[in-house]
């Protein structure tokens, strides 16, 4: 009986399907007696069948294995670190009723002739130097983070969103994101913040990759196959790594005590950034969902072939290969938190964000435990894995995999602020 009803529901999920793909239009399956039969790749095993047994031989051989199939079938290979130049460009030193210094930090990436420029807006606890930090991209420009009209306001490309008509910013939209923000609790808790706007490294538009910093690698990226191309998380993550750059010389804040924070398609972000450049110490994704921290062959909310034709943009072309075709890539995204390891990584959810998979990126974590087990730390939990999917509100933030499930919709909230804020106390401060 039980049998029959799934197969039929299965069937049901076919005609739906082949009848809006006939239409154009994508129905996305939510029902998870319809996953597609599927066999994740071995985080432990070489792609020559040898069975991973030591921290050695993860480092050497089978983080480099992976490392290099992300690059070369998911988000395309970055290029070399370039040179930055910097120039302060504010500086308030009594900000937040007096608890704070902002400043404008202006980072060039240089390359020869070429460079791209991009703002970085520093809270620091005031009186305080080398604090510990989270960075992370912002999506509207820094001026919607906080209202202050002491922020600048971007030059560059922005969505047409919240009242913007002609994609360029303006001041009806200073601090509309403050709410993803938490400013007075990360100051209060003794650490700083730095965020960007994500179109000063590449607007999020599909334009052959003529603007943002892609045409500025335009010699380097022309000697790389085609479909191995960086796309724009690739670029995004460049710059969060340039900005780490930066924050090195920077002595307010502490460059070895930072975490990597991103929301939504800047969670898949954090996520390439903190597998690409271990000086993230924690990284942090925030409902990323398909192409971040939710396993693709689940096919469950947004799939593959969606993602690869709204935002063609984002990875490498070889990504493409994978449409409707999950089970054929190398790796799931189980393998990307992997590549964090030993490294603190904490993923969340929310339970109205069905399309971003939530028990999907659950199971990432999961699956990604046992290497940070071989690597001699806690994975989920000091005890062992979770018995279950979690419930709702109940984070799971004892071990170096970090995740919650939040009540409400696809955002970032300030209980998810609490949660991080808990994960770095226990990462990023006890040293
Ligand atoms: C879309 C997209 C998601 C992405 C999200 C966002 O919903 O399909 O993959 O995470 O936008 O970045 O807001």
């Amino acid at each position: 009986m039980k049998f029959s009803i799934g197969v039929l529901s299965l069937l049901l999920v076919l005609v739906t399907h082949v009848n809006a793909t006939a239409q154009g239009r994508f129905v996305p399956n939510y029902d998870e007696t319809a996953i597609p039969d599927y066999e994740l790749p071995a985080c432990l095993i070489t792609n020559e069948g040898k069975v991973v047994s030591n921290a050695a031989m993860w480092e050497q051989t089978r983080r480099a294995e992976i490392l290099e199939l992300f690059e070369s079938e998911v988000y395309g290979r970055s290029p070399e670190a370039c040179k930055i130049l910097h120039k302060t460009i504010s500086k308030k030193n009594y900000a937040l009723g007096c608890k704070a210094v902002i400043r404008e930090v202006d980072v060039t990436m240089q390359l020869a002739s070429k460079s791209t420029t991009i703002r970085l807006l520093i809270y620091t606890p005031r009186s305080r130097v080398s604090v510990p930090a989270f960075i992370g991209l912002n999506f509207q420009g820094n001026h919607t983070v906080d209202a202050s009209d002491e922020i600048s306001i971007t030059d560059n490309w922005v969505r047409n969103r919240g009242g913007i008509k002609d994609n360029r910013a303006n001041a009806s939209t200073r601090g509309t994101a403050a709410g993803r923000w938490a400013i007075d609790k990360i100051i209060d808790r003794g650490y700083g913040l730095v965020t960007i706007y994500y179109g000063d490294i590449d607007p999020d538009f599909d334009d052959g990759f003529k603007n943002g910093i892609h045409p500025q690698f335009a010699n380097q990226t022309s000697r790389i196959t085609e479909g191995e191309r960086w796309g724009s998380i690739a670029a995004w993550a460049y710059g969060l790594s340039r900005a780490l750059d930066y924050l090195e010389l920077d002595d307010n804040i502490d460059a070895t005590r930072v975490a990597v924070i991103g929301h939504s398609r800047l969670g898949k972000t954090s996520l390439w950034a903190g597998a690409t450049d271990p000086r993230f110490k924690v990284v942090i994704s925030n409902n990323s969902g398909c192409g971040g921290a939710a396993l693709s062959r689940r096919a469950i909310g947004e799939t593959v072939e969606r993602i690869n034709t709204s935002f063609p943009h984002w990875f490498c072309d070889n990504y493409l290969k994978y449409n409707r075709n999950e089970n054929a890539c190398p790796v799931d995204q189980h393998m990307l938190i992997g590549l964090i390891a030993p490294r603190a990584v904490y993923v969340a959810s929310a339970t109205g964000d069905t399309w971003a998979d939530p028990k999907g990126e659950f199971l990432s974590c999961v699956h990604a435990d046992p290497v940070y087990r071989l690597l001699g730390t806690t994975g989920m939990g000091d005890a062992g894995l979770p018995a279950a999917f979690p419930k709702p509100d109940a984070p799971i933030k004892t071990g170096r995999i970090g995740y919650h499930l939040r009540t409400g919709k696809h955002d970032v909230t300030e209980y998810d602020w609490e949660q991080y804020l808990d994960f770095a106390d226990r990462h990023l401060q006890s040293q």
